[in-house]
């Protein structure tokens, strides 16, 4: 069915009448009241109430495709009835012109931004070129520190100094804490690169959204609830978060978090591997070094910090299963995500 119904949007947008009998037959093949849209619906009621849903949303699609053409031409067929007039408004739309849609990582980010703002945490932006400090030293990442081959590396050379691509968005977190005094409370959006082989799970480009919150009495308890409210918000109130001990330089103690997996609500599936669970993002509590590092008195103010990659959260959110489709701008995938309407 949902194949029948592509083919009609084809044709509908396809369609350009020569006059208003022709626009008027159009009406009556696809909104009249034996029209098209008539027998789809009929069709519609065979279906299981999942199929429904989905062929509900382009069944929306196909209406407002078919009404959108006979206003638009019904519009120009009455205005210029007389042959002059249509020629002598050359400022007139000749064609139906289709808005394109956001792309989905612009509209996950968003989403992120948004719940994080909800709560006080404001957006903070700097370089893609990092010099080593921001980037690593100012982070506990020594020199020759293995921990550095956590992230694999984008060196250039600029002028005297060796620089790099970023390799996180941590590097802006440092930038906040050395021009600015608790509280902070900051989330740092923006595209990071790794020196790492293209796959279905990895690229050398990739987006971050990063948190840091700096104050008195930042405690473990409200780095989880915070995390925990966006789980929740992001992915829907059901969803329960599971934090498991890791390693970062910069936080300690460190942890990675998962989430109950949205797509088979935990019972197991192949994007959670049958373990119920999927990791969505590493985080902290921001060590004291790091703190003084950037001249903030860690005897009075305490931290935490959490880092996620916005590809990854997007597979899971929209059930993207290669990550490459993010950067190849195919337009029948990018198309997909205009019914969303974000
Ligand atoms: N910067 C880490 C990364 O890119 C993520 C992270 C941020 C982990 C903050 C802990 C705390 O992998």
């Amino acid at each position: 069915m949902l194949e029948k119904i592509n083919i009609y949007i084809e044709e509908i947008n396809a369609f350009v009448p020569a006059d208003a009998n022709q626009l008027e037959e159009f009406r009556i093949k696809f909104l009249g009241r034996k029209g098209i849209m008539g027998d789809l619906f009929e069709e519609m009621k065979t279906l299981t109430p999942e199929q429904k849903r989905e062929t509900g949303k382009w069944m929306n699609e196909l209406k407002n495709a078919a009404e959108g053409k006979v206003s638009h031409y019904k519009d120009l067929f009455e205005n210029n009835s007389a042959e002059a007039s249509a020629h002598s408004d050359l400022s007139r739309p000749s064609q139906y012109f289709s808005l394109g849609a956001r792309h989905p990582i612009s509209i996950v980010r968003n989403l992120i931004i948004r719940i994080f703002s909800d709560i006080g945490f404001v957006i903070s932006e700097g370089p893609e070129i990092e010099d080593d400090w921001h980037n690593f030293g100012a982070l506990n990442f020594p020199p020759d520190h293995p921990a550095r081959d956590m992230q694999d590396t984008f060196f250039i050379e600029k002028g005297e100094k060796e620089m790099a691509l970023r390799t996180h968005t941590s590097s802006v977190q440092v930038r906040v804490m050395e021009n600015s005094r608790p509280p902070i409370r900051t989330i740092s959006p923006g595209r990071v690169y790794r020196n790492e082989a293209i796959s279905a799970r990895a690229h050398c480009i990739f987006h971050q959204v990063e948190g840091l919150y700096i104050d008195k009495d930042v405690s473990f308890a409200d780095l989880k609830q915070t995390l925990l409210y966006f789980a929740r918000e992001l992915f829907g109130a059901e969803t329960k978060i599971r934090l498991r001990p890791s390693y970062f330089p910069f936080t300690e103690p460190s942890a990675e978090m998962d989430i109950s997996c949205n797509i088979c609500g935990g019972s197991g599936c192949n994007i959670c591997k049958h373990s119920g669970w999927v990791e969505i993002l590493g985080c902290g509590m921001v060590d004291p070094q790091v703190l003084e590092n950037n001249h903030i008195n860690s005897k009075e103010f305490t931290g935490f910090a959490f880092g996620m990659g916005i590809e990854r959260i997007t597979m899971l959110k929209y059930q993207v299963n290669d990550l490459r489709v993010f950067f190849e701008n195919d337009v029948r995938f990018l198309e997909q995500f205009k019914s969303l309407g974000l």
